[in-house]
C-alpha cells in the first residue's frame, strides 16, 4: 500500500517550478519556487537519444530552448549546448535544460518537495521510468518528504509502483475517464491529477468517495483556487505560486 504523504504534500505546487516568473523546468525557475515561498514543485523529465533523464515538458526543443527537434533524438552533450532562458527573457540567458540530478541536488538543498512527472517520448515509457526512478531512488534524501511520482503513461506508473513503491503515485488524467478507477488501482495510486478546466465538482467527489485524493493543474486564478479547494481538491499546480499561496495559508 502506498505512504499516503497527505502531511507532506501542500495545498500549492510550483508547475514546472515558478513557470510565470521564471523560465519553465529550468534551476532558475527552481530557486524562484523557493523565493517565493513555495515548499514543492512539479517538474517534467524525460530521456535524451543516449538515455539521460533531463527536465523539459515538449518532446521537441523549439519551444523552450534555442535549439531544434526532439530531445528524445538528441544527446546530452548537444543538449548541454542549448538555451532554455532567452526565450522566456533575456535576463536568463545561459540557463540550460537542467538534467535530473542537477534538479534533484538542487532540491534537495533547497530543502523542497517534489512531484516528478515521468514524461516518456512515444514507446520509451518503461525506460524513462525505469531511468529516471533509478536516478531518484539513489540520490534522494531518505529524511526528504517523499517523491510524489505521476504519470500520463500507464506503463511508467506501474513501473513506479513496482520499483519504488514507498513513493506515492498519482495518475495524471485530463477529464475523469470512465476507466479511472482500474487504472487508480492498477497503478495503486496515492491520488488522481486532473485537468482542472474540466474537472467538475461531481468529478472530485467520485474520486473523493473512492479514497483517493485529487490534484488539479493548472490554475493561475484565485476564484478558481478557491473553488477548487471548496470541492476538496487536495492540491494545485500552479504557475505562479506567489498568488495562491497566501489563500492556502502557507
Ligand atoms: O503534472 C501536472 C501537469 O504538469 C500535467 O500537465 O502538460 O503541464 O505536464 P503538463
Ligand atoms: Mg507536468
Amino acid at each position: 500500500t502506498t505512504v499516503a504523504p497527505a502531511a507532506a504534500v501542500p495545498a500549492v505546487i510550483a508547475h514546472r517550478g515558478a513557470s510565470a516568473s521564471a523560465p519553465e523546468n529550468t534551476l532558475a525557475a527552481f530557486r524562484r519556487a523557493a523565493e517565493l515561498g513555495a515548499r514543492w514543485v512539479e517538474f517534467d523529465v524525460t530521456l535524451t537519444a543516449d538515455g539521460r533523464p533531463v527536465v523539459i515538458h515538449d518532446d521537441t526543443l523549439e519551444r523552450t530552448t534555442d535549439g531544434a527537434g526532439r530531445v528524445a533524438e538528441t544527446t546530452l552533450a548537444a543538449l548541454a549546448d542549448l538555451d532554455a532562458g532567452t526565450w522566456f527573457a533575456p535576463d536568463f540567458a545561459g540557463e540550460l535544460v537542467p538534467t535530473l540530478e542537477e534538479v534533484l541536488d538542487l532540491l534537495a538543498d533547497m530543502g523542497l518537495g517534489a512531484n516528478m512527472e515521468l514524461k516518456p517520448a512515444p514507446g520509451r515509457d518503461t525506460d524513462t521510468a525505469v531511468v529516471a526512478l533509478d536516478v531518484a531512488r539513489a540520490m534522494w534524501p531518505a529524511a526528504a518528504p517523499p517523491l510524489l511520482v505521476s504519470s500520463f503513461s500507464r506503463p511508467a506508473l506501474r513501473v513506479a509502483r513496482d520499483v519504488t513503491p514507498q513513493w506515492p503515485r498519482g495518475l495524471l488524467l485530463g477529464a475523469l475517464t470512465d476507466d479511472w478507477r482500474s487504472e487508480a488501482e492498477a497503478a495503486d495510486v496515492w491520488a488522481v491529477h486532473a485537468d482542472a478546466d474540466v474537472i467538475r465538482a461531481r468529478d472530485v467527489a467520485e474520486v473523493l468517495d473512492a479514497g483517493y485524493r485529487v490534484m488539479v493543474y493548472t490554475v493561475n486564478d484565485p476564484g478558481r483556487a478557491a473553488n477548487l479547494w471548496d470541492w476538496g481538491v487536495h492540491g494545485i499546480f500552479t504557475d505562479r505560486p506567489e498568488v495562491l499561496l497566501p489563500m492556502a495559508g502557507a
